[in-house]
């Protein structure tokens, strides 16, 4: 029976990486696997979260299991942070460990099947694992375009898509700094999704992946803190692994808002059991971590600040590419006004390849490129090179 299994594409981002390493030229640039570098490339361990891991290395007592929904004290210690005021009623909100964003989209979407969503409307393009998880999950996508040409939210197609959808279905939106395209919602346009959403009947699960990232820890939180407070019921799939550096350790949240304390028991109680069947309980080590950081008034500051200093250098980048203003056919203006590490560039598949073989620049084939990977010495290289491919 195996031998009848397809060959299926490798992951083409992973791929990269791998020429990227052989290429012997001083000057490459790396702007493919999405994950924050410092101006020297680096993708550091948090001081915070050294610390904590050092302190959960010297005290903790046992490793034995816990629960399906993982540590509950890491879940609840992160509530003020993702949620601020917004907390919704006593009873009303709660939520599980998960492995990483991912198990908490996962899991969302799962959920939102198991309560009989059957089509979800999303945005494209999106991060791609969205639509493979749908695929997966046999929830159809209902796709429509997330952004305009002038490199704005395409606010028409998301209202002709809320309106035509009603019970039943499910709205998949980024909390914040979208990938792939930067293009986040401003907060008057959360404002009146908000309203959509509510007046549709469709049911909103929001993935929160780049909370601090974009332009602070409450802005970033605004669209998901407003749709929650205007609705009974509401999904939010959150990841640690980008704003606390902890990306292999697998570290997310997945929250349930519901309409009362009992219907919130019963969601629990179903998201239990489909994390039981997926992965019986998520990894301990990276949670137990940031809920230290969070328990402790110090650690929590520097991790905040080391945050802070990871989203001004991303805006930096951004700033320093607008002002670049122009790259052959490339207006860069854009992408001083978009948020957080990713960015799509209007290239062929074929102006991908040169940048690679030509100028030794990788990035996406879609032409996603990390930001983060851009420094205030390679800037000026980056915008000469896309010029002589698309001037
Ligand atoms: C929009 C979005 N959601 C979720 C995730 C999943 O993140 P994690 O690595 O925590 O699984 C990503 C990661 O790239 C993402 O871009």
């Amino acid at each position: 029976m195996l031998d009848s299994l397809t060959q299926q594409p490798p992951d083409a981002l992973l791929a990269l990486i791998k020429f990227y390493d052989a290429d012997p030229r001083a000057d490459k640039i790396d702007l493919g696997v999405g994950v924050y570098r410092t101006a020297d490339g680096a993708t550091p361990v948090f001081r915070a979260i050294k610390a904590a891991e050092q302190r959960l290395v010297d005290g903790q007592a046992s490793k034995a299991y816990l629960g399906p929904e993982g540590d509950m004290g890491f879940v609840h210690a992160l509530v003020p942070h993702v949620f601020g005021a917004a907390v919704p009623a006593e009873g009303r909100l709660d939520g599980m460990q998960t492995p990483g964003g991912t198990g908490a989209v996962r899991l969302a979407l799962a959920l939102a099947k198991k309560a009989g969503v059957k089509r979800v409307l999303m945005g494209t393009p999106s991060w791609p694992n969205h639509a493979q998880i749908l695929a997966d999950l046999g929830l159809e996508l209902v796709a429509f375009d997330h952004s305009a040409p002038d490199g704005t939210c395409n606010m028409a197609s998301l209202r002709a898509a809320l309106a035509a959808a009603g019970e039943g279905d499910a709205v998949l939106l980024h909390g914040c700094c979208h990938n792939p395209t930067g293009i986040d919602y401003s907060p008057a346009q959360w404002d009146e999704i908000a309203q959509l959403v509510r007046d549709s009947g469709v049911l909103p699960v929001i993935d929160l992946a780049y909370q601090g990232l974009g332009e602070g820890m409450d802005e970033d939180a605004y669209g998901m803190r407003k749709v929650v407070s205007q609705m009974e019921e509401a999904l939010v799939a959150y990841s640690c692994d980008k704003n606390f550096g902890l990306y292999r350790d697998r570290v997310g949240a997945f929250y349930m808002i519901c309409k009362d304390a009992q219907a919130t028991q019963r969601a629990v109680s179903n998201a239990a059991a489909l994390a039981r069947a997926n992965w019986s309980m998520p990894p301990d080590h990276g949670g137990a971590a940031v809920r230290m950081v969070l328990e402790d008034e110090a650690l929590t500051a520097d991790w905040l600040a080391e945050l802070d200093d990871m989203r001004s250098r991303i805006r930096q980048v951004r700033a320093k590419l607008a002002a670049s203003s122009n790259a052959g056919g490339v207006d860069l203006t854009p992408y001083g006004r978009q948020q957080g590490m990713f960015a799509m560039l209007p290239v062929s598949k074929e102006q991908v390849q040169a940048l690679r073989e030509d100028h030794g620049i990788y990035m996406a084939a879609s032409g996603r490129i990390n930001v983060a990977g851009l420094t205030m010495g390679n800037i000026d290289k980056f915008v000469s090179s896309l010029a002589a491919v698309t001037g």
